[in-house]
């Protein structure tokens, strides 16, 4: 998708294709486009006054204003546009461009909603892809070509840079959905660590995977417990960007990788298991930041992503309920459910992640289904042991649309980990779930070391939404990105 930014005077007087933010009750104030042959914009006000479009959020008509196609997009309250509503609508807009078939758009911004190009074009971008339903299928057409038009008094070239970013935000986004959306049985460890392999050289990153044989060398026996049930090897999948001044400690991001989470001999119950699919979604996102960094952030500081993947399976080899295992770390853990086995595969991965000497780390995981109880999809959960960490992140959440919101990590819910059989059991007694993980991952993570936890809410779409197709959403992708735009990479201490 190519984006462009001009002024409205600009624009020219072809037909292109337009599409008008409309506030909500402020109908009367639109600024419509003008068409050579008529009063400016007179058939789409007079369309307006006659129906009851009334600027609602992402609420949609098409007009025909003479031969112009008019697309109004509802923008709702003036004052209560924020990024994840652009961003919405942005996809909105994408996804009625493509089943009106049009492959070009100019987009009318509002001064209020100049400051939001970046999460327009991410929208846009987001809204435009499809699912290949077939290897040998094409996609869909759409949307290719698109025109920010805006009023003064918005100069073009500041906001042409935010636009591009989205537009780059989307494409990474959309590159690793084709990825993220595959199946478990098409995305085990091996493929995902064969696709971050290509990604790396694409990217300019360096790879390295380890084997079953290396983690069982790196004593990684918390992630293996994880596989122990099945025929697919895990591996770690470390990508390494090496920073403008490799002399600086690097930040390290690490996902969650589950190819497909069936809980193990905890098994889980089978309605609803096949979204299990999109456990690898820490994974995925990671990969689409280190895509970002290698090619479009291109930060001093170094970064290094790291997969933790592994499939999580019932089978004669696999890890039983009371099982204990000894982690990288020495400690050793009573795996009371092989359910709440992305902690396990963490608790390694974080001790991996320590041996680069960072900086900080973050980690990014479909982690419980609690955090989805306790926030639902507009924010996914965030724990932190660092209160400036946590506190940048969800500034980052709040300008890219990937909002995220606290929970608390209180050491007075820690007595809830206690195991008689080994140094900490993996789940707590049901309650404050989302807290519980975050607890657990903590213990694997040195208390002067800044740390943040994302428990992933909303990581994925069961259906199309009226801005988006269903499957990944890459959550997490533009979160970071916004973040080290934000200067959170150089905030980072040593
Ligand atoms: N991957 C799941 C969490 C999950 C489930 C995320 C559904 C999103 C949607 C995770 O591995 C899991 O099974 N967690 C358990 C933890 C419990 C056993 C303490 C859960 O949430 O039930
Ligand atoms: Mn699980
Ligand atoms: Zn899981």
């Amino acid at each position: 998708m190519r984006v462009r930014v001009l002024k409205t005077a600009e624009a020219g007087r072809g037909l292109r294709p337009l599409a008008v933010l409309v506030h909500e009750n402020d109908i009367n104030d639109v600024a419509l486009p003008s068409d050579p042959r008529s009063a400016p914009g007179a058939a789409v006000r007079r369309w307006m006054r006659r129906t009851n479009f009334n600027g609602e959020p992402l609420s949609f008509a098409h007009v025909l204003d003479g031969e112009r196609d008019v697309l109004l997009i509802g923008a709702g309250p003036r004052a209560a546009l924020d990024p994840a509503r652009v961003r919405r609508i942005g996809g909105r807009l994408a996804v009625e461009s493509r089943r009106l078939g049009l492959r070009a758009l100019d987009i009318r911004l509002p001064a209020i909603a100049a400051p939001h190009a970046r999460a327009l074009t991410t929208g846009l971008a987001e809204g435009a892809y499809t699912l290949r339903l077939n290897a040998r299928a094409g996609r869909a057409p759409a949307l290719t070509d698109v025109r920010l038009l805006l009023d003064p008094p918005f100069a073009a070239s500041p906001l042409a840079r935010e636009a591009d970013r989205g537009a780059m935000i989307g494409a990474a986004i959309n590159s690793i959905r084709d990825i993220a959306n595959r199946p478990g049985n098409e995305a085990p460890p091996r493929v995902i660590a064969r696709e971050a392999r290509a990604l790396a050289r694409r990217c300019g990153l360096g790879c390295t995977v380890w084997d079953r044989r290396r983690l069982e060398a790196e004593r990684c026996r918390a992630l293996l417990a994880v596989a122990a049930g099945s025929r697919e090897d895990p591996c770690l999948i470390h990508l390494r960007y090496p920073g403008r001044n490799r002399r600086l400690r690097p930040l390290v991001v690490i996902g969650k990788t589950i190819t497909f989470d069936t809980g193990g001999l905890s098994l889980k119950p089978g309605k609803g298991m096949e979204w299990m699919k999109f456990d690898k979604s820490g994974g995925m996102a990671t990969l689409a930041f280190m895509a970002l960094v290698g090619t479009v952030l291109k930060p001093n500081r170094p970064v290094i992503g790291i997969l933790a993947a592994a499939e999580n399976m019932p089978g004669s080899a696999a890890t039983r309920p009371g099982d204990v295992v000894q982690s990288r770390n020495g400690k050793t853990i009573e795996i009371v459910n092989t359910d709440a086995e992305g902690r396990l595969v963490l608790a390694d991965a974080l001790d991996v992640a320590l041996a680069y000497k960072p900086a900080g780390l973050i980690d990014l995981a479909t982690l419980t289904g609690a955090a989805n109880v306790a926030l639902g999809r507009p924010y996914s959960a965030i724990l932190a042991n660092h209160a400036p960490l946590r506190e940048s992140l969800q500034a980052a959440g709040e300008a890219s649309g990937d909002r995220v919101w606290p929970l608390p990590l209180h050491p007075d819910y820690r007595a809830l980990l206690k195991s008689p059989f080994a140094d900490l059991k993996n789940i707590g007694d049901g309650s404050a779930g989302t807290v519980i993980g975050g607890l657990f991952l903590e213990t694997f993570v040195p208390p002067e070391m800044p740390w943040a936890h994302i428990d992933l809410t909303s990581a994925w779409e069961e259906r199309a939404t009226s801005h988006g197709p269903a499957g990944a959403t890459i959550f997490g992708a533009a979160l970071l990105t916004q973040w080290v735009d934000s200067g959170g990479l150089e905030a980072l201490a040593t």
